[in-house]
């Protein structure tokens, strides 16, 4: 069957994978790499599936040249991969450790003779463990001493990168790691979760200045965030408050700030209350413009009004009727609703979906393929709804799968697997996986033809 013309992506469209640091790279502590709260925190006993750790991980810092060339033998033209803050600066701030600048630098001059365009995200999580000692992301200067790295990066790679991606899911840092705890840095506490938000959004608008001071004209800056649409458990007025309450939360708390120097009316309050003083010159540099905004968007989030739970009073639900993966519900058409709503709402010039993927559980089949089946109808369907909204106006310019390899995910250690290449982490072995040769074609067609869902 012949692509139908709705499946065609306009020419020079991005297909990339995302990654980062501490998922992949492993050499936690290798050629003066400093500790990241993330060291720490997968070596507390108790914190991840199984006492799982990133100190080896997909052993991407040995094998990165292996890597790149398989990104190229799946025809992707970007890549997106992070930086970890400790390899460049071991305390946070302060001595420069050239060998890590050397390791991002080989990395991002083979991407460009690869032809692979570099998408280096600035910060994913990995906070070093020196600044945590400092406070924090609770703590304002962690918001100055992140401009500080900003400009070491700008000023090493500014003359050959194109894209650059500051911040990696501000909400996630915030409230995964000070209000739930399940990430580093383990805190449960909504003070420190509110002047995290801010000061990861200051630090934003502050590094988006430095880059601009000192990287090449016409490079493009944004930043990944997690974003998905909220809706209500019924039509019940209770549940319909909680989900704007929780929309609020997640997603207008972030972009509000970004795109309008405000935040949400019903949260001010909540700032208020946890950052004493005048925010307006705060909000001024958080609103410093970008030139694209990153979509990393798994699932949609449906809400129950609970009055027993403290704070949020709300929970959320798994609605029936939709195929669910080893994380999230399955919903597709949320990615168009997103969308739409990002436009309608924000009206960004520019947007990347920077993630975009499901864990699948499976094996190595007797002849040695990956028949992941389950990701090549996900990715299907999403990217089809990625291109129907762009027929409806959005100006969507690249989409990246969530994830090149199979990787740490966190606290959920090794178990899902988001791979478009398989990783024994035994021996390292990689092996494209089926929906990494399925991706291969769709990169390479520019179009996604119809007939590959019934294969
Ligand atoms: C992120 C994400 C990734 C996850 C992915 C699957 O912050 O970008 O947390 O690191 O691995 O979203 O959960």
């Amino acid at each position: 069957m012949k692509a139908n013309s709705n499946t065609l992506f306009p020419e020079g469209f991005i297909w990339g994978a995302s990654t980062s640091a501490y998922q992949i790279e492993g050499a936690w502590n290798e050629d003066g790499k400093g500790r990241s709260i993330w060291d720490t925190f997968s070596h507390t006993p108790g914190k991840i599936y199984k006492g799982q750790n990133g100190d080896v991980a997909s052993d991407h810092y040995h094998r990165w040249q292996e890597d790149l060339e398989l990104i190229k033998k799946i025809n992707l033209n970007a890549y997106r991969f992070s930086i970890a803050w400790t390899r460049i600066l071991p305390d946070g701030a302060g001595a420069v450790n050239q060998k890590g600048l050397d390791f991002y630098e080989r990395l991002i001059d083979r991407l460009l003779e690869l032809g692979i365009e570099p998408f280096p995200t600035l910060f994913h999580y990995d906070l070093p463990q020196a600044l945590q000692d400092q406070g924090g992301w609770p703590n304002r200067a962690t918001a100055l001493r992140f401009a500080e790295y900003a400009d070491v990066i700008g000023r090493t790679y500014g003359d050959r990168i194109n894209y650059w991606i500051t911040h990696n899911e501000p909400f996630v840092t915030a409230a995964a790691g000070h209000y739930t705890g399940i990430h580093a840095p383990g805190i449960k506490d909504l003070q420190a979760t509110l002047q995290s938000v801010h000061h990861l959004l200051l630090s934003n608008g502050l590094a988006v200045k430095a880059l601009r001071g000192c990287i090449k004209k016409g490079a493009r800056i944004g930043a990944a965030i997690n974003l998905s649409p909220v809706e209500p458990a019924s039509n019940d007025v209770k549940d319909q408050r909680a989900a704007v309450m929780f929309d609020a939360l997640l997603n207008r708390m972030i972009l509000d700030p970004l795109f309008f120097g405000r935040y949400p009316s019903e949260l001010e309050p909540f700032f208020q209350m946890n950052l004493p003083g005048d925010l307006s010159g705060d909000l001024k540099i958080i609103s410093t413009p970008m030139d694209f905004l990153g979509v990393n968007y798994y699932s949609r989030t449906v809400v129950k009004y609970d009055p027993d739970v403290p704070f949020l009073e709300l929970v959320e639900v798994n609605p029936r009727g939709n195929e669910y993966s080893m994380m999230w519900e399955i919903y597709p058409e949320g990615l168009y609703k997103l969308l739409m709503r990002i436009k309608k709402d924000y009206n960004p010039s520019s947007i990347l979906i920077t993630e975009n993927g499901v864990p699948v559980p499976e094996d190595v089949d007797f002849d040695g393929r990956i028949r992941d089946e389950r990701r090549i109808h996900y990715l299907r369907n999403h990217i089809l709804q990625v291109r129907r909204a762009m027929s409806d106006g959005v100006p969507i310019q690249g989409y990246f799968v969530w994830s090149l390899l199979d990787n740490f995910e966190w606290a959920l250690g090794y178990r899902p697997r988001f791979g478009l290449i398989h990783v024994d982490f035994e021996t390292q072995e990689r092996i494209i996986k089926d929906s990494g040769h399925w991706f291969a074609e769709v990169a390479h067609n520019n179009s996604i033809s119809w007939d590959l869902q019934d294969k």
